[in-house]
Formats: C-alpha cells, structure tokens, sequence
C-alpha cells in the first residue's frame, strides 16, 4: 500500500491554537527498522510541513507510526474503526464542564497514570523526596470555597458517615524549612459514590475545599473519611470496562492540588490502605507512597484523624512540569 504525500503550501491553514511548549529534558524515541520501510506510513508522516516545531514532529511520527502499526497488527477493519470513531465522538458529546469523558477513557486503559508515572520520573531527578504526584482525575473545579485552617468542608451530611480530620504541615524540599501561603485544594465524594456535581441532592462545592498553609507551614480541614466509588460507566470508558469484564471501582481518595502564586502545582491523591480497592483500582492510579493510614481521633473532633505532610519542590523547571 503506497500513496504520495500530499504538499505542504503556504496556503495550508495554521492550525488553530498554539503547539504544546517544549521541556529541556532527555529524551529518546525509539524507531523500529521495520516501519522505517513501510512507504505508505512514511509518506503519512512525510506530509508534516517545514515549519511543524521539533517536539510537535516527534510526537507526530511516532503516533502515526504506532497508530498504523496497531492497526496492521489487530488487521483492524472498517466497521471496527468506525466504532471508534463513534467512541471518540460520543467521549466528545458528553464531555462539559462537570464531566471528562476523554479522561476517564484516558484513565480505564492506565494512560493517565503512564503520563504522570513519566512525569514523576523527571521531577524526581531534581527533587528527590517529594511528594509524589497522581492523577487529576475528571472532577476537579475551580474556585471551591475557602474555609480557615480546621474548616469543615462537609456541607451536607450522611447517614453512616465518618468524620475525619486532616492536617500537617508544608515542607519545601530543598530548603527544609515550612512553607507559609500554600494553597490546598482538595475534593472526594459523598459516601453515596457521587461527588457534587454528578449529584443534584447535594450542595454546590460539598466536600471540596481550599486552606491556605499558616506561618509555620500547618493545615487542617475537615473532611469524610473517603470510600470508594465507581467511575462513570454510562458512556465509553464504561463500554471499555464491560467489554474487557472490569468493574469500575476505585479506591476511597482525597484529591489534593497544591499551589503556591509563582510556582507550579502539585496534583495528587491519598489512598486509604483499609481500602478493598487500594490495590484493585480501575483507573490504576494507585502508588505504593500515597497509600495512608487513618487513625481513631482522640481529641473528639472527628472519628477518623490522618497527619498528613506534603513536601514540595518549588523548583522552577520542576514547577513546568507540573504544569495545572
Ligand atoms: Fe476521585
């Protein structure tokens, strides 16, 4: 199969927004003898333009690559690839601003968890030690409400809740002193599985919340103890699921992104060991430093209590990488 490659002009449309920006980091693509050979697939790949940024190219070819090898590999047909199609349209259609289903499509096939495994890896090199990141998940929201250190983030309450409370302290890496002025923003859902906005009976902004760390880098809140929950699995990521006899649990988490103005965001989540899904999650997000334990609160405030210390790297190129 072979077909010539059509021509890059001057008249060819720019494409709509800008390229994704380029990292100063090491990296390697690995290119397989074999699809160098295949005319038609480099005729594909041939087609770029000159201008296409170096990065934009990299990831370009080896997508088309990877793409036409798994295609020839599976002898994928047509009616097989118009079912994806149709996939990708509807991940699309039920997409908005309180739900992500390219995410979760992105999440049940461990994609997600790869990208910030491989991100990690590089934040690693110059900040050893801290704080590991996970994935963000399709529900985060900004601007949730800010409650002083200690606040309760439950607005609504349920029947065989359990209270917890959380707290710690903010350490900066390099320097080991505490850092004052960070912002924390976390969510998990309701005990019924669903979190606010997939939920009309609960109220805007139950259980999310945002503190700002005090002079000696301290933060607390007051949350539920998290319980697991299935992801949505009325649309693709669920015809994933089914098709491959998954269930969609995931484990009881707390979602946490960590900010500080000028520098770059921690995204993370912590993971309850108790959980029977901690080391069954169907999103695969789950590392081995974010699994914590919570313990009978003694001073009466909640049930539950976890101690909590996040240590950050504000390191700038760190920071890039962090990107949200
Ligand atoms: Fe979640």
């Amino acid at each position: 199969m072979s077909a010539a490659a059509p021509q890059h002009t001057d008249e060819t449309p720019a494409f709509n927004g800008q390229p994704p920006a380029d990292f100063p980091i090491d990296r390697s693509l690995k290119i397989y003898e074999e699809t160098l050979k295949d005319e038609f697939t480099n005729n594909v790949i041939n087609a770029m333009g000159p201008a296409t940024a170096p990065r934009t190219r990299e990831i370009f070819t080896s997508l088309i690559r990877h793409l036409h090898a798994f295609a020839r590999e599976v002898n994928l047909l047509t009616p097989e690839w118009f079912y994806g199609i149709n996939q990708l349209n509807k991940m699309g259609q039920m997409s908005d601003e309180k739900r992500n289903e390219a995410v979760l499509v992105s999440d049940v096939v461990g994609l997600e968890a790869l990208v910030d495994h491989i991100t990690q890896a590089h934040i690693l090199h110059t900040s050893h030690g801290a704080t590991p990141s996970a994935i963000l998940g399709p529900f985060y929201r900004e601007n949730s409400p800010r409650y002083p250190n200690g606040g309760d983030i439950v607005q609504k309450h349920f029947e065989g809740e359990e209270t917890a409370l959380v707290h710690g302290r903010v350490i900066d890496i390099h320097t080991k002193q505490p850092l004052a002025g960070v912002t924390i923003e976390v969510w998990h859902t309701a005990p019924n599985g669903l979190y606010e906005q997939q939920d009309p009976e609960q109220p805007e902004f139950n259980l999310r919340g945002t503190v700002v760390s005090d002079e000696d880098g301290r933060y607390a809140f007051k949350c539920l103890k998290p319980t697991s929950y299935p992801i949505p699995y009325d649309g693709p990521a669920g015809d994933i699921l089914q098709a491959q006899g998954r269930h969609p649990m995931r484990p009881g988490h707390i979602h946490w992104r960590v900010t500080k103005p000028g520098y770059g965001s921690l995204i993370t989540q912590i993971y309850d060991r108790q959980d029977k899904y901690t080391y069954n999650d169907s999103v695969f997000g789950v590392k081995d430093e974010l699994v914590v334990d919570f313990v009978e609160c003694k001073t009466g405030e909640a049930k539950w209590e976890l101690v909590y210390d996040i240590t950050l790297s504000l390191d700038k190129e760190t920071a890039k990488l962090q990107g949200l």
